[in-house]
């Protein structure tokens, strides 16, 4: 079943769990009918007008005044603060458990957590609460885990049920992509950059269990609590404080770097530093993989008008500078071969079955451009290179 089934899941009553199901509901239906009737007003309303856009500015412009366009937006809009609206009184009525998490010595099953209070973090991240998350991911500098908490508790109520158990889909399906992509990749370290609570980070360990697994998050509270979590869960994973522009590994000695939504919360310069130190870390024959948003210019103009929306409603200001990137030229400026980028489009691994899984995230599966929408029938992106060199 998907949504939190860990041991750190926070006592709720009747009335929170209530508050939160209406509000994962509310967005199900926000995203999926509403959504639908808006773009079917677009069809209907721009061929009405006679006119056709190219661009997803031009859809934004054409719908701005619609009466569909602002209910589909302010409900969008309202049900992002009841998500954090939600959690939050959760955890006010339950401060005892939130602090044990943050406190708490974890069971030992081989994990770490290695924090670092020298390190400055970018003013994009301390100025801002990305969608409208209170705090921020740093919690407002706190000492404790409640941001993880926070951030683990609200991602269940914002996603209604399609990120997987634990939240880990995204994980499960990118390592098992990368399993089947290259068997003979064998890795022996991989690092999750901005891996957060480290909900994707756990199932690479579950994939490769002879591999050492490390998270690294500029956010010091969301790696307190994601080590807490992972070690509930009885999976090692090393967590590191570290920014995604001085990766704390030596030349040539990481075999996958993996990254889940984390690249449209970065400003172009991170973005670039990050895809350079990410070649630098890897070994010749080592693999850099995002799980992203799907770029501008493989979408028609209503599609990349309905991706870039949170990037004018949603606190979400990268968004767009971001997917206007040429992904393969990233990749190719870091200093991947061009011929060595991939991108591929997948079903979700833990709601399909292993042979529809293969199938449909094999080498010659085709890209999807309603890829990125958040509904039940959600696919993943994901693009990246392997770096050539030596034979391993
Ligand atoms: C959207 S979250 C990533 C989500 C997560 N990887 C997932 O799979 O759902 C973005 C994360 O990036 C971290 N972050 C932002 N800028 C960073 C930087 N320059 N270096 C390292 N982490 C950063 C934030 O603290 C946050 O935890």
């Amino acid at each position: 079943m998907p949504g939190l089934q860990h041991s750190l899941t926070l006592n709720k009553n009747l009335d929170q769990r209530a508050r939160e199901r209406f509000t994962s509901s509310m967005r199900a239906w926000v995203l999926t009918d509403l959504a639908g009737q808006m773009q079917a007003d677009y069809e209907q309303a721009s061929t009405d007008a006679g006119e056709s856009h190219c661009s997803g500015e031009a859809v934004h412009q054409f719908l701005k005044n619609r009466g569909l366009f602002k209910w589909y937006s302010s409900l969008r809009c309202a049900t992002q603060e009841l998500v954090w609206q939600s959690v939050l009184r959760a955890i006010e009525s339950d401060p005892d458990s939130v602090e044990k998490i943050g406190t708490a010595a974890p069971p030992e099953q081989g994990g770490s957590l290695a924090l670092d209070d020298t390190i400055a973090l970018p003013d994009y991240i301390d100025t801002m609460d990305v969608h409208l998350m209170p705090g921020n991911y740093q919690g407002g500098h706190s000492d404790g885990a409640e941001a993880g908490v926070v951030y683990d508790n609200g991602l269940d109520v914002f996603s209604f049920g399609v990120m997987g158990e634990n939240l880990d889909d995204i994980g499960h399906s990118m390592a098992n992509f990368t399993r089947l992509k290259w068997p003979e990749l064998n890795p022996k370290l991989i690092v999750d950059v901005g891996c957060t609570i480290g909900h994707n980070t756990v199932p690479w360990k579950q994939t490769f269990p002879e591999a050492e697994v490390h998270g690294l998050d500029a956010a010091s509270p969301c790696l307190k609590y994601g080590h807490a979590r992972a070690e509930a869960m009885g999976v090692p994973i090393a967590f590191k404080q570290a920014l995604c522009d001085a990766l704390p590994y030596s030349d040539s000695s990481v075999d996958v770097v993996f990254s889940s939504m984390f690249l449209h919360e970065l400003p172009t310069p991170f973005i670039k530093a990050f895809f350079n130190e990410a070649y630098r870390v890897l070994k010749p024959g080592g693999v850099l993989i995002n799980m992203e948003l799907p770029p501008n210019d493989a979408l028609g103009a209503y599609a990349a008008f309905y991706l870039d929306w949170d990037c004018f409603y949603n606190n979400e200001p990268f968004y767009k500078d971001f997917r206007d990137l040429s992904y393969s030229g990233l990749c190719s400026d870091a200093g991947f071969a061009e011929q060595d980028f991939f991108q591929a489009t997948m079903p979700r691994f833990t709601y399909v079955s292993e042979a529809e899984f293969a199938r449909a995230s094999g080498a010659d599966a085709t890209f999807d451009a309603d890829t990125g929408r958040l509904s039940d029938t959600i696919t993943w992106y994901a693009f990246g290179a392997q770096k050539s060199g030596a034979s391993r």
